[in-house]
């Protein structure tokens, strides 16, 4: 019988704000998400900068349900006499008919709540004095009762209605109509639920802030990921980067702006509302800002002109912290919030690769540690675990003393298990690790159980690590620009899927502080994994055209050699060169990119078994930008180490991969340019943390049984109050309408034995009984 035994005394590291959310605005996880606004194009600032489909009206119906169109003179898109600056397209109504404008948002119908209201507002300029509009919901397409507002102001002003729904509906409309002699403008055209989370005016939709609120996140970083640093560097432009300058001040005077993927973002959803919702989640603000560098495109500012964006980072401390007689805490003041919201992290910067990225935190750390000591300044590593990029970052941050480090990575769930000591021996004096976005590919539950067996090593490296979250966590079922995602959507439900219950779990139950276990016949180590990297070797083409030649393929173990004649590849055609099972080979070959597609290179697929279960090379990978080496393991990708690289067209390149066991190690004339071991795959018997929880006054012991056995386990110290467990089959997903497809259990019968399903997880909750009776239970 395996025991495990807490030590009540020996409390350790500090879990301080470890866990926490990611929220980037990819997805439509801001407008047609979070953010509670029904209408989509409500400005009518949509335009193909944004997106190839998009234009001034995009998402607006006529009265007969087809994509409206302007009407000459009568019904058109102007901008020569806007509400704001900002916001200067408007609708320009001047008909002697009556005509209807309807919008359905972002999935195809609107969602009214039978007996529930919703704020309808407008701005509108009559050129005659008196006017009006009839506004009113239709349901399942039946003509709507309409309501009348008059627009009898002299300028542009706002307007308010309240409706009340009669139907439940997936599918309704709001619609506008603008009775016969109608002559006016009209923009800002909204909806909004009266109920809101915490009832915010211009507020989240309610639903899925409760799902993240149940979290009881510790931090929330935001606004994105690469919506943070990809754009151009003036701040007016349509598609600048993430200036956050431009999201606070009055709604309507806000402009809107590219998304850089693929969509318009209102910005309605701003700063502003960023920190509320954190307030209102009880999570500390992490901003993350650009730094004047967009890598994807290769845009810098030059450092000479740095000055306005350390101004940026340091006004928003100011917006966020400031007293209410400083320029910036007074906006926040007068947006309602005269209170700082103590923000203490900034990030700056998000998967930054490039000298460029670093020239240029230099001066943000320099500038911002010196006028705000207190903030914790986050430095970036790239988007992968291992690489040039990735030892750059942290060679940065060690030679400023950032406060963390922001790591990403998205792999198999093999790689996850493989790497559970990742930070095992990391240097505790230097900065701490945020893993600022990880996950394993998918959402079923042998993903989510490797991510829980990966989050046990994270707290048990709590010294080391000081802030994680899963990314992406929000998608919009019809508009999924990156799946795995934590939460998914339409427009009248949400749902979580398994990695949320996982993330739920861990985060909710967090806990204050590691204490101290031991565990006697845990049985030893599985290995799943360690066979070496053997199989067929071929050359795949990516969309360039390549000349190779000097291809040799030679094996260390027997002294074996294969030439194979010169090749071209083109488009992504594979060419087959040898299978080979020797555990320590070699393969030579020049290559001349001769033409083809300008943003990419080529492959060289080895240890390949199947499709699904290979290793790469990739030359001139990610838009040309990069040399990789790369895994596919039960069909999920994983980049196992990077280096930046462009492959020059029309040069010759000398290459070599070698591979002995699980060792790689790639060159390109003659300079090492890889180098990387994939990790056995090793299971733990069980996967233990225990933490007290300070709040609770309780001890938890967090198991995670990757095993396709249950493990029980009996707890010697403390009485047994509760043990919450979920299992599931590897493959299972939730779904709409499966929203909870695991088993849960949840047992509160005192058994200090307790048995871990097979491929499931469970959170025991122990009470040190010797303190007396604190709390009487601790959870309903
Ligand atoms: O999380 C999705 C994207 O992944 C983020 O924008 C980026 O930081 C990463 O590449």
């Amino acid at each position: 019988m395996v025991e495990l035994a807490i030590d009540f005394d020996q409390k350790k590291e500090e879990l301080g704000d470890l866990y926490g959310l990611f929220f980037e605005d990819l997805n439509h996880a801001a407008d047609g998400g979070l953010y509670a606004e029904m209408i989509q194009n409500r400005s009518f600032e949509y335009t193909h900068l944004d997106n190839d489909d998009y234009h001034p009206l995009y998402g607006w119906q006529d009265g007969n349900g087809d994509p409206l169109t302007e009407v000459k003179l009568q019904l058109r898109v102007l901008s020569d006499d806007p509400l704001h600056l900002h916001n200067r397209h408007y609708l320009k109504v001047n008909s002697r008919e009556a005509r209807t404008i309807a919008n359905d948002g972002y999935n195809q119908g609107l969602f009214f709540e039978a007996g529930e209201s919703y704020d309808f507002s407008c701005f509108a300029k009559p050129d005659l004095l008196q006017q009006r509009i009839q506004v009113g919901i239709s349901y399942e397409g039946e003509v709507p009762k309409l309501t009348e507002l008059a627009i009898d102001g002299r300028d542009w002003q706002e307007y308010h209605l309240q409706l009340t729904a009669e139907q439940t509906t997936k599918t309704g409309k709001l619609v506008v109509v603008f009775p016969e002699l109608t002559d006016l403008a009209i923009d800002m055209i909204s909806l909004f639920p009266v109920k809101t989370f915490k009832n915010r005016p211009n507020g989240c939709r309610k639903d899925i802030a409760e799902m993240l609120a149940a979290m009881k996140p510790k931090f929330m970083r935001f606004p994105g990921g690469c919506l943070v640093h990809d754009g151009s560097l003036n701040a007016n432009d349509h598609d600048s980067m993430y200036r956050w300058k431009n999201t606070v001040g009055p709604v309507a005077f806000r402009p809107t702006k590219r998304n850089n993927w693929g969509y318009n973002q209102s910005l309605g959803l701003g700063f502003y509302e960023y920190f509320l919702l954190c307030e209102d989640l009880g999570a500390e603000p992490l901003p993350v800002l650009p730094a004047g560098w967009d890598p994807h495109h290769q845009r810098a500012v030059p450092l000479a002109e740095m000055g306005e964006w350390i101004q940026d980072a340091l006004d928003l401390i100011e917006f966020a912290n400031g007293s209410t007689d400083t320029t910036w805490g007074a906006l926040r003041e007068e947006m309602g919030h005269p209170e700082p919201f103590n923000m203490s992290y900034l990030g700056i910067g998000n998967e930054e690769v490039g000298q460029q990225f670093f020239d240029r935190y230099d001066l943000f750390h320099e500038a911002l540690k010196k006028a705000h000591p207190e903030i914790k300044l986050i430095n970036s590593s790239g988007p992968f675990a291992a690489g040039s990029e990735y030892d750059r970052g942290w060679a940065n941050a060690k030679k400023n003393h950032s406060d963390l480090v922001d790591e990403h990575f998205y792999s198999s769930p093999s790689w996850f298990i493989a790497h559970h000591h990742r930070y095992d021996n990391i240097d505790p004096a230097g900065p701490k690790v945020f893993l600022g976005e990880y996950a394993t590919k998918d959402n079923k539950w042998w993903n989510a159980l490797a991510e829980a067996s990966f989050m046990i090593g994270l707290e048990r490296n709590a010294a080391k690590v000081g802030l994680a979250c899963y990314a992406p966590m929000l998608t919009n079922v019809a508009h999924v620009n990156w799946a795995p995602d934590m939460i998914w959507y339409d427009q009248a439900e949400v749902y979580g899927t398994v990695n949320y219950t996982v993330q739920k779990l861990f985060t909710e139950f967090q806990g204050t502080q590691n204490v101290g276990w031991t565990a006697t016949d845990l049985p030893a180590d599985a290995v799943w994994d360690d066979r070496p990297i053997t199989g067929a070797c071929s050359f795949k083409g990516d969309g360039a055209e390549i000349r190779i030649s000097e291809i040799f393929l030679l094996d260390n173990e027997t002294g074996q050699q294969w030439a194979f004649p010169d090749m071209t590849i083109s488009n992504d055609e594979e060419l087959p060169l040898q299978d080979i099972q020797s555990e320590d080979y070699q393969l030579h070959f020049r290559f001349t990119k001769t033409g083809g597609q300008e943003k990419k290179g080529f492959k060289l697929n080895y240890g390949k078994l199947s499709d699904d279960d290979r290793y790469i090379w990739s030359l001139g990978g990610w838009e040309n930008q990069d040399c990789m080496v790369e895994s596919i393991k039960e069909g999920y990708h994983t980049v196992l180490t990077q280096n930046i690289w462009h492959v020059e067209t029309g040069v010759s390149y000398d290459c070599l991969i070698k591979i002995k066991g699980r060792q790689i190690q790639t060159s390109v004339d003659g300079v090492v340019f890889n180098e990387t071991e994939d990790l056995p795959v090793v299971a733990k018997p069980l996967y233990i943390n225990t933490v007290y929880d300070e709040k609770l006054d309780r001890y938890i012991a967090k198991l995670v049984n990757l095993q396709p056995e249950p493990q029980e386990i009996t707890v010697t110290t403390g009485e047994v109050e509760k043990v919450i467990s979920y299992s599931g089959e590897k493959e299972t997903v939730a779904t709409m309408t499966n929203k909870q497809p695991l088993t849960e259990t949840v047992l509160t019968d005192g058994n200090a034995t307790v048995t871990v399903p097979a491929q499931g997880i469970s959170f025991v909750i122990v009470k040190d009984q010797t303190k007396g009776e604190k709390n009487e239970t601790i959870i309903g």
